[in-house]
């Protein structure tokens, strides 16, 4: 099994350009579903999730070729897509079900696979079904598998979600654009990620509205164009590198992202005492020696991100003072604090709420990565401790940071990936 090793301690130093938003990228592949023209999609990060959301496209039928150095893909829907999502496809990656919406919205079946637990929570999607139902759908779970059919085509609502998500946001807002007449939905989720997927869905024709911050009106269209579109940056990637410079008092320019999107994280990293300027949309972040404490909680964009939770807590191990974070999305997205503790942090939980003690200094260890964002975090400790730190189980890094190692050894950080 692949490990990465680092040796610390580093101060980033350097300049750092931000892939493509795999979060933006997953639900637009599924997108494509919609039409059967051509469609060129640019920026796509090259990671695991979406070599996985490309294999399912595959197994679904569509054509997708890599054009020019496999920066830009081309993607072609036969006209007989299969409707069966796997569960080999989707077990590995909860995306696999914004499926689901596309091929009700355009075959009236489907039979897609049931993405399951995993280690942040539980994570169900009744939310995604029961609006869907409210669309016409009729649907059964059998097997771990949800058996979906549109037996009359998906028919405009009005739909408003009793919980803000990002997944059902996205599977509705694919599936209203071919529905026939109106749909309005509100308590939508707002990451910039679904903006992206509105303006892509857009681009190729579809009708879709912001009518205030968190409804939007979809008119439903048959006709669909070719079209090629530019994927957005990665924020959550651009974030991890924020936050890695304020840990190692670097000094780095991000570049590549529009420092607007994380306004938030900007905010919250400058109150605690990180240099931060912005200036011809570059971001210069340099680290202090010391940083303050604070109290922050997780929550939908334009919150903090749940998906910088982890990253944050180890920059929070250096505050002067203890620190408190508050995780309001997901039940069980502690899992990195037994690999922080046994570093030398000193974090306690209590429910959804994590006390971080400050003032500590990471030591070097042998880790395990439990999960996405947990993996970097740990990468982050390792590169603020002195010594050298192995991390095991980094495949759930693959799934979702692109080059991290190249990136990071061009910021001056001493990591190599063993077997
Ligand atoms: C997406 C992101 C993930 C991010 C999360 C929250 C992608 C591919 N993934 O995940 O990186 O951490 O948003 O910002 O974009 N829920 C239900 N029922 C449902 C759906 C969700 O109870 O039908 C709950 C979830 O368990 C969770 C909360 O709602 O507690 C938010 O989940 P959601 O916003 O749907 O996250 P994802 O779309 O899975």
């Amino acid at each position: 099994m692949k490990k990465l090793e680092v040796f610390g301690a580093t101060k980033l130093k350097g300049q750092v350009r931000i892939s493509g938003s795999k979060n933006a990228s997953l639900p637009i592949l599924a997108a494509t579903l919609l039409s059967n023209k051509k469609i060129y999609l640019k920026n796509l990060p090259k990671v695991k999730d979406i070599e996985t959301m490309i294999l399912l496209l595959k197994s679904l039928g569509s054509k997708v070729n890599f054009v020019k150095n496999k920066n830009i893909i081309s993607i072609k829907n036969d006209l007989k897509i299969k409707t069966f999502a796997s569960y080999n496809l989707v077990k590995t990656m909860r995306a696999g079900i914004l499926v689901l919406g596309a091929l009700l919205a355009k075959y009236g079946k489907a039979k897609v696979s049931l993405p399951g637990g995993c280690a942040i929570g539980t994570r169900p999607i009744d939310i995604h079904l029961k609006a869907l139902s409210d669309l016409g759908v009729k649907y059964k779970i059998v097997q771990g598998y949800v058996y979906a059919t549109a037996p009359k085509g998906l028919k405009g609502s009005k739909i408003r979600f009793p919980k803000i998500s990002v997944g059902a946001t996205e599977n509705l807002i694919i599936a209203a654009s071919l529905a026939k007449g109106e749909t309005i939905l509100s308590n939508c989720a707002i990451e910039p990620e679904i903006k992206d997927l509105v303006n892509f869905l857009n681009k190729m024709g579809c009708k879709i509205k912001w009518i205030s911050k968190r409804t939007v009106k979809i008119i439903g269209c048959k006709n669909l164009s070719q079209i090629s579109y530019e994927v957005m940056p990665d924020r959550i990637e651009a974030g991890t590198y924020l936050i890695a410079s304020a840990l190692t008092e670097g000094d780095i320019k991000i570049c590549g992202i529009d420092p607007k999107i994380i306004k938030t994280e900007i905010k919250i990293l400058k109150k605690i005492g990180t240099n931060i300027k912005i200036k011809n949309n570059e971001i210069y972040v340099k680290g202090n020696k010391s940083i303050k404490n604070i109290k922050i909680k997780t929550s939908p964009y334009p919150g903090f991100p749940t998906d910088l939770q982890a990253q944050m807590m180890v920059l929070l191990c250096k505050a002067s003072k203890s620190s408190i974070i508050k995780e309001d999305i997901f039940e069980n997205r502690f899992m990195h604090v037994a690999e922080l503790n046994r570093m030398g942090a000193s974090i306690s939980i209590k429910g959804n709420t994590a006390t971080i003690k400050g003032n500590i200094k990471f030591n070097s260890a042998e880790l395990m990565a439990t999960d996405l964002r947990a993996s970097v975090s740990l990468i982050l400790a390792a590169m603020a401790a002195k010594g050298k730190s192995k991390i095991n189980r980094i495949y759930h890094l693959d799934r979702g940071y692109e080059q991290i190692e190249k990136k990071l050894k061009k910021l001056g950080a001493k990591i190599k990936r063993t077997s």
